[in-house]
């Protein structure tokens, strides 16, 4: 394993300074002009309809989900909006190693989808994503492109001079552009940049640093301890989750060992029960990717009702509350629950079809083997120390 010591900006950062790091072309946060564009949108919260939210408000560093959920997972399971009377439907996913989602597609040797963003992958890619939540009622609630980019480019924007300068340099646009395009086509191209920047940022190691317990024991550089380990193995052997979450090694481009994403980026119906909580309990039943209209219409036998893609797990003990709509508070309530959803009382769950009942439900852990799946689950928080592994990354869809 090839294992350089590098000092990097500490993911730890509260926003107000990973925010106001001055740009200095690129140098001081060692971010490129359009990782640093990519930056300063994703902070800016002149974005949404109300002056109050950003894309860090509800995936805010170091593990880029929405404080307000984490502090609260019990009584806040999804975001508020910018109109803060308005709900998601979905509890936020972590932004961070996103980035590692193949394009979303079908396998067909494998006859299954991977990959995509959200947890129905209705975005192929990063750029696609970050087009969404700007105009979406429930997030930022502009009401169009032309009306973002007049955001960007308007005089009182604090980030003005930063964004004149990164536009021209990054995609030769001057700024004033933004606020007067010329048609339709324009604006499509100009907002198009701006999702580009953007994914940009979400590609940095920022959002990747693979920094945890479980990398510095990959390292050589730590060791667990016997709760750890002892969950480690049972991860992999009796309680099966790395049959979804994948823990093996993976190879990176350059041919050096890459860490596990704990994730193989495909879709499952685990059989997490509907939501009570006030906020959810009216939602119509979320039938995951088998409720996206096009796959639905390539799937007339309803296969793919009720999966949602399997999340990857690092940083996980930091993104409460867990599964698409928030239903468990704790990593011990989701391990409890895949260890004994088939034989303790449970409620039904929100989409029947096609629940796997082959690697989940009667794990028949002891309540000490689910204290030790905890405690390895806890190993995968970034943070216990600098980068280490700095491989390349692949070529990020
Ligand atoms: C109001 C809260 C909110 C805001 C603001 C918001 N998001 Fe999200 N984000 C969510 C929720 C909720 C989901 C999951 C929605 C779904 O799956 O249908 C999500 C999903 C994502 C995902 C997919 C992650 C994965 O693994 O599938 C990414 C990436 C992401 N958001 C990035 C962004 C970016 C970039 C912005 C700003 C342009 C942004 N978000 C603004 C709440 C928010
Ligand atoms: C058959 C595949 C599969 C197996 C096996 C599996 N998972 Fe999952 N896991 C998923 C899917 C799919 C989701 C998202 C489901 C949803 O939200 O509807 C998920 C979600 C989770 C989440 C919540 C993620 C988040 O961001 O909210 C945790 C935690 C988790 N799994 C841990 C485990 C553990 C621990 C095991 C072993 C005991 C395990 N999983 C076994 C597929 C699997």
């Amino acid at each position: 394993m090839r294992i350089i010591k590098v000092v990097s900006i500490s993911l730890s950062l509260p926003v107000f300074l990973l925010s106001t790091l001055v740009y200095a072309g690129g140098s001081k946060t060692g971010l490129s002009e359009k990782e640093e564009l990519g930056r300063l949108l994703y902070f800016d919260e002149n974005l949404s309809i109300n002056r109050n939210q950003a894309c860090a408000t509800c995936h805010f560093p170091p593990a880029f989900v929405d404080p307000a959920n984490t502090a609260d997972p019990i009584n806040s399971p999804v975001s508020a909006g910018s109109d803060v009377t308005l709900h998601g439907g979905r509890n936020a996913p972590s932004a961070g190693y996103a980035a590692f989602s193949p394009f979303f597609h079908w396998d067909g040797v494998e006859g299954l989808y991977i990959g995509g963003q959200f947890w129905d992958g209705r975005s192929t890619t990063l750029t696609e994503q970050a087009k969404g939540p700007f105009l979406n009622p429930v997030e930022m609630a502009m009401p169009s492109r032309a009306a973002v980019l007049a955001r960007i480019a308007e005089k009182s924007n604090p980030n003005r001079s930063d964004y004149k300068k990164l536009w021209k340099a990054v995609y030769g646009v001057k700024l004033s552009l933004l606020d007067e395009p010329d048609s339709d086509v324009e604006v499509d191209a100009l907002y198009e940049m701006m999702a580009d920047a953007i994914a940009a940022f979400e590609k940095t190691r920022l959002f990747s640093p693979f920094t945890s317990k479980f990398d510095y024991v990959l390292a050589g550089l730590a060791t667990f301890t016997d709760a750890e380990q002892r969950g480690l193995d049972l991860f992999n052997g009796k309680a099966q989750c790395n049959a979804c979450h994948v823990s093996d090694t993976l190879v990176a481009p350059d041919g050096g060992i890459m860490p596990p994403l704990f994730t193989d980026f495909t879709y499952d119906n685990i059989g997490i029960p509907k939501s009570t909580h006030p906020l959810l309990v009216d939602n119509p039943v979320d039938l995951g990717l088998g409720g996206r209209a096009d796959i639905a219409a390539r799937d007339p036998a309803g296969a793919e009702k009720g999966k949602h893609k399997v999340m990857s797990l690092r940083n996980i003990a930091v993104t409460a509350p867990y599964g698409h709509n928030g239903f468990f508070a704790t990593l011990e309530d989701i391990v409890h629950f895949y260890n004994t959803r088939d034989v303790a009382d449970w409620p039904a769950p929100e989409v029947a079809d096609n629940v796997n009942v082959d690697e989940l439900g009667d794990l028949g852990l002891s309540a000490d083997e689910e204290a030790d799946i905890v405690a390895f689950l806890k190993t995968l928080t970034d943070g216990f120390g600098e980068v280490i592994h700095t491989f390349p990354f692949p070529p990020f869809p």
